[in-house]
Order: structure tokens, then sequence, then C-alpha cells
């Protein structure tokens, strides 16, 4: 298909009998213009379609108007709703927002840094897939800012945005054990997320808190945080003989909840009754589920805008910027998913 030609500035001073300075002014500073000259360079524009590349002179400023936002999973509700509060944030700095998913691979999420630094990007927000802090380091080096998200920076000179997941993860267990649940398992994984060890970590607490030990947790290691990888997860539940099943599951994310409780909801397990479950981030489908699921709520929009206003201000203020890592609280949401069943399990 052949392209039409692309009209440019030139074309248009051409057309109207002006510089291009004068067009240029036109688009940029009207007011230099006098209304008889501004009226033929705005129809020389409109005759022959001239469209301003303004991507192309904030290049050549050095910087676009543009951030990068690089998650592990686009299809994950909580990604999506940190990325409307980055959105709600920037936008209001006439700035848009370049969204890119790493779906947990290395080798994607360097490529993505790759074309954001091509992109001369004011920065970049991200979920890291693994502990990325040398290379994002790199970017800064290069002038491009970051601020992590979802992941506490071990590094002072790195801002970060997060949860404390560890709290989440006792919070979680901690509920199930006053339900009266003793037999509980954790579902989550990759085991190499900060994120689902750091829940892991604080299940772990509350188990030793109560006088039990951590081999009274097992965990149950899934390749992804996904609905699919819960739903494998609940087989395995399953499989265990009756005797010695969990009575409860503690998951490392709602996805992995909402794949659970469909895993046995299939193989007529009744929630709460015959299994508790609480999953992780509170995403609205989880107060929609089939059986409401208790969930640890991440304040998803507040992470997003309090990350993106760090940005923010390293960008505009670099010499009065001081990096902060952010560390907000998550809160226990209890929902029909793991009620009290009337009679305490045997667990
Ligand atoms: O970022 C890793 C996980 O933490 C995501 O799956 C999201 O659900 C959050 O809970």
């Amino acid at each position: 298909m052949r392209e039409t030609p692309v009209v440019s500035i030139r074309d248009v001073a051409s057309h109207a009998g002006v510089s291009m300075g004068t067009v240029s002014n036109v688009l940029n500073q009207p007011e230099l213009v006098s209304d008889a000259t501004r009226a033929r360079v705005l129809a020389a524009i409109d005759e022959l379609g001239f469209v301003p590349n303004h991507a192309a002179r904030q290049l050549r400023r050095g910087r676009s108007r543009t951030v990068g936002l690089v998650v592990l999973d686009v299809a994950n509700p909580f990604f999506t709703d940190i990325a409307k509060g980055v959105e709600d944030t920037i936008g209001t700095a006439g700035m848009a927002l370049i969204f890119c998913n790493s779906d947990g691979d290395r080798t994607r999420e360097d490529a993505y840094l790759d074309l954001l630094k091509e992109q001369r990007v004011q920065g970049v927000l991200i979920t890291p897939v693994d502990d990325a802090s040398s290379r994002l380091l790199r970017l800064r080096d290069r002038g491009i800012h970051v601020v992590l998200l979802d992941r506490r920076s071990r590094n002072a000179d790195l801002c970060s945005v997060s949860v404390d997941d560890r709290l989440g993860g006792e919070l979680a267990v901690r509920h199930l054990l006053e339900a009266g649940h003793r037999r509980i398992a954790f579902v989550g994984g990759p085991v190499g997320l900060e994120q689902v060890r750091d829940r892991h970590t604080g299940a772990v607490q509350a188990m030793t808190g109560a006088g039990l030990a951590e081999s009274d947790l097992p965990w149950l290691d899934t390749p992804a945080l996904t609905v699919a990888a819960g739903r494998d997860a609940a087989a395995r539940l399953l499989g265990a003989p009756r005797q010695n099943r969990a009575t409860a599951v503690f998951c490392a994310n709602d996805l992995l909840a909402l794949g659970v409780l469909q895993g046995l909801t299939q193989q007529r397990i009744r929630v709460p009754e015959d299994i508790a479950l609480v999953g992780y981030d509170d995403i609205d489908f989880a107060a929609a589920a089939a059986v409401p699921l208790t969930s640890v709520r991440q304040p998803r929009q507040r992470l997003g805008q309090t990350a993106a206003g760090l940005l923010l201000g390293e960008v505009n203020e670099p010499a009065e910027h001081r990096h902060q890592q952010v560390v907000f609280e998550p809160e226990l949401v209890v929902r029909e998913s793991s009620r009290r069943p009337l009679t305490p399990p045997t667990g």
C-alpha cells in the first residue's frame, strides 16, 4: 500500500508564502503573528493536511512528555488499577503513559527498558521481574528516572512504593487461625518473586506466633500468579489424603484465589464450609466472585499516584528531590470465602 507523503512545515510555509519560522510561530506562539498571516497559514495547514510532529520537537528538546510503566502481567487488574493511579497524576502534568507488559519475562522487560530509553521517556515506573536495581540504576545514569512499584527498594538511592507484604501475609493467616483452622496451605509463586516470599514469610510468622511449625503451612509453589495456576493448585490440594487435606488456603494474590475457588467448586468442594479461602490485592473481582473473596487489600490507585508523584518530583526538581521508599499498610477485608463456619473445622 503506497504511503501518503508526509506534509512538512516547509510545505506549509511554501503554500502560504511565509517563512518556516512564521509557521512555527503560528503553531507555538500565535500571538506573535498578525491575524491575516495566521489565517493564511492555518488555511494552508488545513488544505495540505499538515500534522505537527510534537514528538520530534520534544525529542529535539531532549525528553518526550511520556512516562513508561512496566508491569508483570497486564491481564491482572492489580496492575491496571495501578496504571489508572499513575495516569491520574501524570495526566494533570500534561504527560502520557507508555504501558509495557513484561509478562514476568526478564528478556521482554529488558527490551521494553531499551525501547523506553529510545523514546526518551521522562522516567520509568516498574514492577521488576527480579532484583533489577543494578539495571535500573544504569537507566538513571542515562538520565531516565526510575521508581519501583509493588516492591520495596533496598537501595536508598532508588524511590519505591509498596505495601508491607509480610504484614499482609500475617493478617491473612492470623484470620484463618482465629477461625479455628490449623491445617492451612499457602499457594503462590514463582518463589523468585519477592512479593510472594514476603507474603509467605508473614504467613509463617502468624503460624509460629500461634505455636505451630512452618511445616504446618505447606507451600504449593505455582509457575505464575494467574487463575489457571490457581485451578491447578486446587487439584493438587484435593490430591492430598482427606485426613491431611488443608481446611484453609491463603493465596499470594486474588487471581490465584479465584482459580482455586473455581477448581474447588468444580469438584463440589464448598467454600468456606469445606475449605476456607483468602486472596491478596482485593481487586474488584474479589467482592464479585461467586463466593465473595476475603482478601488483603492493596491501595492500588494510591500506589500508582504516589509512585507517579515521586517520579515527577525527581524529574521536575532533581536538586530538591529526596529519594523515598514509601510503604503502605495492607488491610484485611473479610468476606464469605473465609467466614467462620458454624461448626469449627476439624483442622
Ligand atoms: O506483583 C506481584 C503480585 O503482587 C501481582 O501478581 C499482584 O497481584 C500483587 O499482589
